[in-house]
């Protein structure tokens, strides 16, 4: 295992931080640490006192802590612990509240006496809450002060619930908690409207006297905040850069969470060192010369040698000779990711002088036509990240299939499942005993505004969104025959931070490849979603492909990621992109909004507001005006995707 050992610091970063190919072995290594202290403390010894965060972040931090107390007896007998935060008003048996996670992840699972937990308390009366803050800080104090603290970070840049504007000055206190985080936490309150407003967090001040910090943050979509804590300035708009100023704090990253700092994003600008020893393989080649047409406002036929020069590119030229040749190089690798023939093209039917199908592989390309399959994470994943080129696929003579993973049953509101019930109810459908039991869910859901949550309810809300599916499936082409509902059981397992995979996913998704033997695999790449369930469909499809090493359609199948709903694929990444015709942007819409449950009732908008149909078009419409803007054709739309190899890929999904 790699320990915690800060990276060299380059000019531009302002705090020290450690960078591991995924969560699991930074979790891991953090752990380490901390089991280190504690060894080094036995009883007799002063407590170690420990500060403790919550939500995702820590989740695989906890795990290696009980694993490391089972197995290799670490002993939590001299431990004390402090919480950052709790809702409030929350009850601790609440199952978001941070005293029921905490039991859940860790104090349940190890020998911590329980009066040496310490959360702050949600229960705690208004008028009490001032009182109860200053009597938290007195407890840390009387412990000794923290050694350890961990932390995540919000996407507001909070740590604890200190939103921007917590100055470092700050203490344990009330607050009331951003929007942004706010709807972050929505999906686990199942809504917005029964998400807290308030909460009680430790402040700035007390986390930085802690004598050892370390934040924790995994995935892409912390990249952004991440950057600005380590990159900016040191400010309360960003709560987490105050470990700028502390002298034992450390940032420990997954490779995407620190995706976005200049040493992996635009490493050229390190200085011209540095600059020299870059390995300026053909993705960094690409993503320079996107970047400095970016910020020159040029297409990339149009940039000159002073362009760059001046933008510290020299090395380039130097390795081509002249912008002239740099450009062309840059500008020919964008132009050969756009083909109208995601499949390749039918030998029957190109003529001479035809442009090559040019990203797909020479192996499969005279295949003709193939079988394709589409991975949509969610019901309606396919047609809102890849309906342009699904429909291309279907209409130019390919077998595709669509594979639904999960059931989608969490996002469906009572309400539309009311409205199918009314539908059974007034049509008279059912029997008489149904035809009461229906009546009696009609009838307490106009009282109650609820539906029971039952296991036979929750089937049918999964039900609804199959025949959504069905529906947008038809607009593409797609006929019932060629749509398979695996309804991975990891879904349908408690909250959506509790989900693990587990064999019976793996066995129905390798199932299903071995059956259609895909020569075309798209899958949903974008790792981001809010709740994990693209991200743990991913790791079923690693495990799937892993466990089809021997079959012989792995060695011929290509892998394409599309992302999507939440994130997209940077302009150096793509690999294939399908243009598309406003004709068939609208019938896109069409599929798209053949999911009405997920419309303007959607119980998972993540943080945007917009509706699905109108994410897919803007993002769709920015990658064309990109393409254009680079001077490439102008269309009006394009959809794009990233290769893999099933190896590389296995390799790549770190669990
Ligand atoms: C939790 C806490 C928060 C979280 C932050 C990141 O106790 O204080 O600051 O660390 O909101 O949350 P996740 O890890 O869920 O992304």
């Amino acid at each position: 295992m790699n320990p915690l050992v800060p990276v060299a610091r380059s000019r531009f970063e302002h705090a020290p931080l450690a960078v591991f190919p995924g969560s699991a072995a930074g979790a891991a290594a953090v752990a380490a640490e901390v089991a280190a202290l504690i060894r080094s403390r036995p009883p007799g010894r002063p407590p170690v006192v420990l500060g403790l965060a919550t939500g995702s972040s820590p989740v695989a931090f906890y795990r290696e802590l009980v694993r490391l107390h089972r197995e290799e007896r670490l002993s939590f007998a001299n431990v004390v612990t402090f919480n950052l935060d709790e809702y409030h008003p929350l009850p601790p048996e609440h199952p978001q509240s941070y005293r029921f996670f905490m039991r859940r992840h860790l104090f349940d699972h190890i020998d911590i006496d329980p009066a040496h937990t310490h959360v702050p308390s949600g229960t705690v009366a208004d008028e009490a809450v001032e009182a109860h803050c200053r009597d938290y800080e007195e407890r840390i104090r009387a412990a000794g002060g923290i050694d350890f603290q961990i932390l995540g970070i919000g996407r507001t840049g909070h740590i604890g619930f200190n939103e921007p504007g917590s100055s470092a000055r700050t203490r344990t206190r009330p607050v009331v908690l951003d929007p942004l985080t706010r709807r972050d936490a929505a999906a686990d309150f199942g809504g917005e409207e029964h998400t807290p407003r308030r909460a009680l967090t430790m402040g700035v001040r007390t986390i930085l006297e802690a004598r050892r910090v370390v934040l924790m943050a995994w995935g892409q979509h912390k990249a952004a905040i991440v950057r600005a804590a380590i990159e900016g300035e040191a400010t309360a708009q960003v709560p987490a850069s105050f470990l700028q100023d502390h002298d034992n704090a450390l940032f420990v990253l997954d490779q995407t969470a620190a995706g976005a700092l200049t040493r992996f994003r635009t490493p050229w600008l390190l200085g011209p060192l540095e600059e020299q020893r870059l390995d300026w393989d053909e993705r960094m080649t690409r993503r320079a010369i996107l970047w400095l047409a970016a910020r020159c406002r040029k297409a990339v036929l149009k940039l000159t040698d002073d362009d760059y020069n001046e933008a510290g590119l020299q090395a380039l030229l130097r390795r081509h000779g002249s912008a002239y040749e740099a450009n062309r190089i840059g500008f020919y690798q964008m132009q050969h990711t756009i083909t109208g023939w995601p499949g390749g093209r039918d030998p029957a039917r190109t003529q001479p002088g035809d442009a090559p199908a040019r990203p797909l592989r020479a192996k499969s390309a005279g295949r003709y036509p193939k079988r394709g399959l589409v991975l949509s994470p969610h019901p309606d994943d396919d047609v809102i990240s890849t309906g342009g080129p699904l429909c291309r696929l279907v209409d130019q003579g390919h077998e595709v299939h669509v594979a639904y993973e999960v059931s989608g049953a969490n996002a469906v509101a009572d309400e539309s499942l009311w409205r199918a019930l009314l539908f059974v109810r007034d049509a008279g459908l059912a029997d008489p005993a149904g035809a009461a039991q229906v009546r009696a869910w009609c009838d307490g859901y106009e009282r109650t505004g609820v539906l029971p949550a039952t296991p036979e309810l929750r089937r049918w809300k999964g039900l609804v969104r199959r025949h959504e599916a069905t529906a947008a499936a038809r607009v593409c082409g797609v006929g019932p025959e060629r749509l398979h509902f695996l309804d991975l059981p990891f879904y349908d397992a408690g909250t959506a931070r509790d989900r693990r995979v587990g064999p019976e996913d793996v066995r129905r998704l390798g199932g299903l490849l071995e059956e259609i033997r895909p020569h075309l695999i798209y899958a949903a790449g974008d790792l981001e979603d809010p709740h994990g369930t693209h991200r743990l469909c991913l790791h079923v499809l690693r495990d799937a492909l892993a466990g089809a090493a021997a079959s012989a359609w792995r060695a011929e199948t290509e892998l394409w990621l599309y992302r999507g709903a939440w994130a997209e694929w940077e302009l150096d990444e793509i690999d294939l992109a399908v243009p598309l015709s406003p004709q068939e942007v609208l019938r896109r819409r069409r599929a798209i909004v053949r999911h009405e449950t997920q419309k303007d009732l959607a119980l998972f908008p993540g943080g945007d507001r917009r509706e699905f149909w109108q994410r897919t078009e803007e993002r769709s419409r920015r990658i064309a005006d990109a393409y254009n803007q680079l001077g490439l054709a102008e269309y009006e739309a394009i959809e794009a995707f990233k290769r893999f190899s099933p190896e590389e890929f296995i390799h790549q999904v770190s669990a």
